[in-house]
Formats: structure tokens, sequence, C-alpha cells
């Protein structure tokens, strides 16, 4: 009698999202086939050609998301130089107030104002937005104190720098413009944040909890959302004086799991037709015959 088992196909590989082309956009919701374009510095795999997201913006859309349910029905959000590509993220939370703050009037701007004079009275924001706005501000302690004020008790910050973990912040708001470029990336930034930044947001008064794509989704939905590897994004809170309410954070293992499944399902499907197409190919060839001489 012959060994059913040798009969079975062997065993196929796990499909992995990394091997396959393609990325998805969270902030557009788009499958983006060719791939992401170059970020403004040229590093690959960062801009979504249909929205422009980069990889900070498309990690806010995710995890926006993830914090709906815990974030239940926002009274008044505070979006402090506003990106447009996460707005549609945004305006499903159905916020009862949407006030748009920049330093600079424009486009998508409702109100002018200072981050380190915000004019906006204590206590009134209940989510607020403030994504690479710090590393522009020379005092920046004075703008984390704001934050700190109009931050609503029981009210929640989504901040985000460009930082280097492992480093001390790098700053000199006098530094020539190249230098700046140089030093901080930019010449409107007037530092380059390092691990203390952590500190700078405590010492203004804010609770605080750190999040990366990578706790919160694992590192399959990472690749194919394009979500870079070094964002961290700090929730923060208003600290109080009694003792530290628990973070209402998303459960980022279940979160993580579905993602995970998902996208490693996503690219066995891919798999699966593209080897359909190859036999059918063959099948076609074998069919037609070898051709005439
Ligand atoms: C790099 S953009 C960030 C835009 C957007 N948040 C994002 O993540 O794509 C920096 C923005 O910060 C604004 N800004 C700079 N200093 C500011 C200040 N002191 N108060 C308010 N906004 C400021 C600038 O006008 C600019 O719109």
């Amino acid at each position: 009698m012959g060994d059913q088992t040798d009969a079975r196909p062997p065993a196929r590989p796990p499909a992995r999202i990394e091997d396959t082309p393609g990325r998805y956009c969270p902030c557009c919701d788009r499958h983006v086939r060719g791939g992401l374009k170059p970020g403004p510095d040229g590093r690959p795999d960062a801009t979504c050609p249909h929205c422009r997201s980069l990889e900070r913006h498309r990690f806010f859309a995710v995890l926006l998301g993830a914090l709906r349910p815990a974030l239940g029905r926002v009274g008044t959000l505070l979006d402090v130089a506003p990106a447009p590509q996460p707005r549609a993220q945004l305006l499903r939370l159905e916020p009862r107030r949407y006030v748009r703050c920049d330093l600079r009037p424009g486009r998508g701007v409702d109100v002018r104002g200072d981050l380190t004079s915000l004019p906006f009275r204590d206590g009134c924001v209940d989510l607020l937005v403030c994504y690479h706005v710090l590393e522009h501000v020379v005092d920046d302690r004075t703008a984390i104190r704001e934050l700190a004020r109009v931050l609503a008790p029981g009210g929640l910050g989504i901040v985000q720098v460009p930082w280097r973990p492992g480093t001390v912040t790098d700053e000199d708001p006098d530094a020539p413009e190249e230098e700046r470029v140089r030093r901080f990336g930019l010449a409107d930034h007037v530092r380059y944040y390092g691990d203390d930044v952590e500190d700078r947001l405590v010492e203004g008064g804010l609770d605080v909890h750190r999040v990366t794509p990578l706790d919160l989704v694992g590192p399959a939905a990472n690749t194919f959302l394009g979500l870079g590897q070094d964002q961290s994004v700090w929730l923060v809170r208003p600290a109080t004086d009694g003792p530290t309410p628990p973070w209402a954070l998303p459960s980022s293992g279940g979160l993580g799991d579905t993602l995970e499944a998902m996208v490693t399902e996503i690219a066995a499907l891919r798999r699966d037709r593209r080897e359909a197409r190859q036999a059918l190919r063959r099948e076609q060839d074998a069919r037609s015959g070898p051709a005439a001489p």
C-alpha cells in the first residue's frame, strides 16, 4: 500500500506581503499598484502618488481609526498646522467643532495662531493634533505648555516630531540656513529631537504614551501600508495631581493580529492569482502547439 502522505503537494512557504508589489494608502483608501514614490528628501517608499500622503500621515490615519472607539463623540477638535491627507479620517470622528489653526493663513486654516500663545481658552480642546510643528518653534517648551493648557481634562493630544532615538536633542535656532538643513533636515527646523523629547513633553505638563506602527499593526501591515521604519507618535494628555488614570488605548495585539492576518491573506491571494495566470498561459501555449518553422 502506498503512503498517502507521499501524494500531498509539498508545503508552500507562507506568502509574504514584503515580496508582493504595491501598497495600500489608508489616507485615500486606495491600492497603490506601482508602489509608493520617494519622499521629499528622496527616501524610497514614502509618498502616495494619489493623495501625496507620507508615512506619518498614513500612520496617523491608522492610529485614528484604532482610537476611534475609545474617543467616542469628539467635542472640539483642534488641528494645529493641518495636513490635508488624513482629513477624511478626522472628519469620520464627526467632531462638534473642528478648528484648524496655523501660524500662517492659507487654504484649510480657520484660525491664525501661534503655538506658543494659542488663541483658545484653557481646557477647551477634546482632541488635539500637532504633527511636525514643534521642530519649527524656537520656544518649544512654551508651545508644549500651551498644548497642556488648552487640552480639556480627559482630552487627548496626538503629537509627532521628527526624532532620532538614542540621541540627545540637537538644536540651534541661530544656526545658518545651510547648517540647519544639514543638522535638522530642513531650513525652517530649529532642532532635531532625541530621546529627551518625552522629558520636554512631561516638563510641559503632559502625561505621555509613545505608540509605534510596529507595536500597533505588526511588521506585515507596517510594510503594506507604507508606515516607515522610525515613526513614533506621542499620545498626550494633561498631567493630573491625583493618580494617573490608565490609557484608553487601542488593543494593539488584536489590531496587529487582524491586520497581519489580512495582509498575509492578500499576499496569498495575489500569489494564487499570479500562479493561475501563469498556468493559463502555459496551457494556451501548449494548445497553440509549437510555432511553425
Ligand atoms: C511641516 S508643516 C507640518 C504640516 C502637517 N502638520 C504635516 O504633518 O504634514 C509645519 C507647519 O507648522 C506651522 N508652524 C510653524 N511654526 C508654528 C507656530 N509657532 N505655530 C503654529 N504653527 C506653526 C507652519 O506654518 C507649517 O504649516
